[in-house]
Parts: structure tokens; sequence; C-alpha cells
């Protein structure tokens, strides 16, 4: 496998960009943050990306990143374990956490393993009390190149009690990311009959069914067809919004059951993502504007020129004190994104 020195960090630490290939894919993944900076099938990046380590360290939207430990937000940043609180970083609408806090998974450096051309196993310790979270948390994430896929596998053990949910905040376009092009003329289908309704703040509320709501995505839809909004202060303008998927079609893919939560398609590629976790955040990039950090080529960011589909448990779990993960007990999850 391919291993190049991708940069230096601040302190001088070398960051690496590792090359995975197999069949028609071909993936570049950094040892910081486990950053997935370039995804080609047949040739063609699907995904955004920095080709330099200073646009990567200058990025605030999670761009290819591991999201850990707690991938979507916790309400007021607090959560209560055996009644002992425990207080997070809050780092959104000023009392909330988000994606990990303020220097989540994606901002670690990893320890890289490779095996052969088109697998890398990642390592990270978070130690007790980082971020405010408890316990030791060691933590695996494998990226593997399948021909047709790529599969990323989530495991972690804590030493105590705790709450993990990692992701990974890859941006999609399947026709490239380019300055003038958006997500909406790609077509998308969600099997989920409800999703996670938010307040202003984007707090789960409780759930509503799908059904004669924008949010229906059963059958397949242009991601544009129902957003009329035109700006971000219009609700409608974009997506980010979590959908309870339904579980129904079901795959094992590399010996692991998995459903069909998700297909995007430009009508030329088509990508499938199957996973054994019960809900993914549909994020059709509404916030993305930092136009003084281009991307990989020059691309200027805009909104809504991607979309990210994050699985994930139904976010702000915590608050509800769903998802504990108990000291010893092995986390351990799929998600594979195919493409035909
Ligand atoms: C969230 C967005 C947030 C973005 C950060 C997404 O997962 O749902 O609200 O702005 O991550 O880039």
């Amino acid at each position: 496998m391919k291993k190049e020195l991708f940069g230096r960090m601040p302190d001088g630490c070398e960051v690496h960009a590792y090359t995975l290939r197999n069949g028609k894919m071909e993936a570049r993944i950094l040892d910081l943050g486990g950053i997935l900076s370039r995804l080609s099938v047949n040739g063609q990046n699907v995904i955004l990306g920095f080709d330099t380590l200073e646009g990567v360290l200058e990025d605030t939207s999670y761009q290819g990143s591991l999201v850990g430990r707690y991938g979507n937000r916790i309400h007021n940043a607090r959560f209560v374990i055996d009644g002992k609180e425990y207080k997070l970083y809050a780092n959104t609408a000023k009392v909330n956490h988000l994606h990990g806090g303020k220097y989540g998974f994606n901002r670690k450096l990893w320890r890289a393993e490779p095996f052969g051309e088109s697998e890398l196993a990642l390592f990270y310790r978070s130690p007790d009390g980082e971020e405010g979270y408890p316990g030791n948390l060691d933590v695996r994430v494998t990226y593997k190149l399948l021909p047709d896929a790529l599969e990323i596998r989530y495991e972690a053990i804590s030493d105590k009690d705790t709450f993990v949910n990692l992701t990974n905040h890859v941006y999609f376009n399947l026709d490239g990311a380019s300055t003038e092009g958006d997500i909406l003329g790609h077509t998308l289908q969600i099997h989920a009959d409800t999703y996670t309704d938010v307040d202003k703040d984007l707090i789960p509320v409780g759930r509503k069914n799908v059904e004669n709501t924008r949010f229906d995505f059963r059958t397949a839809k242009k991601i544009g067809r129902d957003l009329h909004g035109k700006d971000m202060s219009d609700p409608d303008y974009s997506y980010d919004h979590n959908f309870n998927l339904d579980g129904r079609i079901r795959e094992t893919v590399d010996g692991r059951d998995l459903a069909l939560g998700a297909t995007l398609s430009n009508g030329r590629i088509t990508m499938d993502v199957l996973t054994d976790l019960p809900g993914v955040q549909c994020y059709t990039s509404g916030f993305l504007a930092h136009t003084e950090n281009p991307l990989s080529g020059g691309v200027i960011q805009h909104r809504r020129m991607a979309i990210a589909l994050e699985t994930q448990v139904e976010p702000d779990a915590p608050s509800r004190g769903e998802n504990l993960l108990k000291a010893g007990a092995k986390y351990d999850t799929m998600t594979v994104y195919r493409f035909s």
C-alpha cells in the first residue's frame, strides 16, 4: 500500500496519507482524524476533500473525518450515568455538544496499520475524561476496500460505562466536487418511515411519520424536489435530519448482516449505504460556506454542494439514557458504501 508524507502538524508530528486500491475503487486516508480525503470509483472522485494539510486543519465541517466519541448533538452538553453527571464541551448553539467536542476524534493522530493493498486499521486510545467522557476508550476503525465498495468497521471498548456513537462525515457528490455543481439533482431513496424532528438548535423533539412531508424518501426522488427555501433561514432550504431506518431490505456483505439504508444516484453512478446501525443523518451541507478554504483542485465550498449520510444511533440518546456502552462490552458496527 502506498504511504506518503501528507504534511507536518504545527508541533512537527508527521501526517501520512495511505492509498488503498481494489477493483474499481481507490481511497486516500489520512492518519490524522482517519480522514477520507479522496474516494474514486472508476477514476471519478465522488467526495469532497483537501489536498493539503493546511486545508484539513482549517476545516470546521468534518470533511471525510471519523467522528467521535459521540456523533451528532448532545443536549446541554451533559449526561448522567449511575446518578453521576458528566459535563462535555459545548461547541454548538452555545450550550450543546457536537461531534465529540473541541478536539474530537477528527483531530487526533491515529496509529495506522496497513493490511495488503486494500485494508487500513486505525487505532486511537481516548483517555478517561477526554472532552468530559468517562472511561479509557480503545478504538479501532478499519477501512477496507471491496472491489465495488468502501467498508468501515468501528470497534471500541471502554473500562467504564460510557457513551459512544462513531461515524464518518464524508460528503458525497457523485459528479465530483465543483464550484458550480450542487447535490439537488441527485436522486435519493431512504428506507425510513419516520424521521427525528428537531428544534431550532437541531435537538431532537420526537419522531414523525414521513408520510405527506418533504422527508418522504421511501421512493427515490430528487433531493431538491421539496426544497423551496431561499436560504438557511428557511427550514426547507436543506436537510439536516436523522432518519430511522426500517431495516426491511437485508443483505450479507463481507459476512455481516446489514440493512440497505439509502441509495444515492446521479444517473451514472449509484451508491448504496448499508449498515447495521438504526439511523442515518441526511445532511445536505446547508452550512457549507467556507469559501476561504478551497477544496482539492481549488473548488470553492458552497451550500448544498454535497450530501453526508452519517450512519448513527438516534441523536441525543445519552440524554434519554439510551445506548450506553457498558464497561468491557464490545462496540462493533459496520457501514458499507457500495457503488454500481
Ligand atoms: C450536522 C450539521 C453540522 C455538520 C458539521 C452534521 O452532521 O448535522 O448540523 O453543521 O455536521 O459540519
